[in-house]
């Protein structure tokens, strides 16, 4: 069976006294049991104060975004390696946000997963269709050309160490949650391309659903077959809501 991940996305949220009791209460109140596993992805500046925080617990970090390159004269950019050299064992890419606010394309974001698994790292490939594009039903095929992308370049077995999140944009921020059964027909949908594919790599990946994800509404996703967790922005952002998601993840 397949562990749950429940995994903050900061967004660019935060400062140093905010973060250390952020985390300092996640710790605190983390549920006790094997199958919820936790994660939080800070902003750049906060990473190695919040790996510091989080040694020796059941926490995870991840960043939230990364360069496709190794090293070099990329101002501003921020390689793999030195999120992994710092203790980072994620790293978020191809969330909409980057899509549609920095340009990011699918071949960009399929180059990001390559250089984040190279430097050791476990991409969150972040896909998920706008509200347009799912009300001219295209909702599948815009998160089949974002995942194919990445499978030409990487190949299906690149899959074991990755994790999908579907976040549907018209959900993120907005309050407007997709359904357990909107999410888990698309959710499915993922599994099966993959199984296309790979029928082991399928049965073992990780598909996190994303978009005003919340302790109320949490268990009827969770509850779900294809679902495996949340990426979690808003909520994310004070103890007791991220808490109440992974208690829901605990008790399902
Ligand atoms: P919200 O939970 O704030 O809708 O954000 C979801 C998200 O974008 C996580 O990456």
């Amino acid at each position: 069976m397949r562990n749950i991940l429940v995994a903050g996305n900061w967004k660019m949220n935060g400062d140093t006294v905010g973060n250390a009791e952020l985390v300092a209460g996640i710790i605190a109140g983390a549920p006790d049991s094997d199958r919820v596993e936790l994660l939080v992805c800070p902003p750049y500046p906060y990473l190695g104060a919040v790996v510091a925080a989080t040694a020796g617990s059941k926490v995870a970090v991840g960043s939230q975004n990364v360069s496709e390159h190794e090293k070099g004269a990329f101002t501003g950019e921020v390689a793999p390696g030195m999120l992994r050299d710092i203790g980072c064992e994620y790293a978020i890419v191809g969330h909409s946000e980057r899509r549609t606010l920095y340009g990011e394309s699918s071949d960009d974001v399929a180059a990001k997963f390559k250089a984040a698994l190279d430097a050791g790292l476990k991409p969150v490939l972040c896909v998920g269709e706008t509200l347009d594009e799912r009300q001219a039903e295209k909702t599948e095929a815009v998160v089949d050309e974002q995942l194919k992308a990445v499978l030409d370049l990487v190949g299906v077995a690149a899959f074991a160490n990755a994790v999908v999140a579907y976040e549907p944009v018209w959900a993120i921020g907005t309050g407007m949650t997709a359904t357990p059964e909107q999410a888990q027909d698309v959710h499915a949908h993922i599994r099966q391309l993959f199984a296309g594919h790979d029928a082991n790599v399928a049965e073992g990946l990780q598909i996190l659903y994303g978009g005003s994800m919340k302790g109320e509404n949490a268990a009827g996703l969770l509850a779900k077959p294809d679902i495996d967790g949340g990426l979690i922005g808003g909520a994310s952002l004070k103890a007791p809501d991220f808490l109440a998601i992974a208690n829901a993840a605990a008790q399902g």
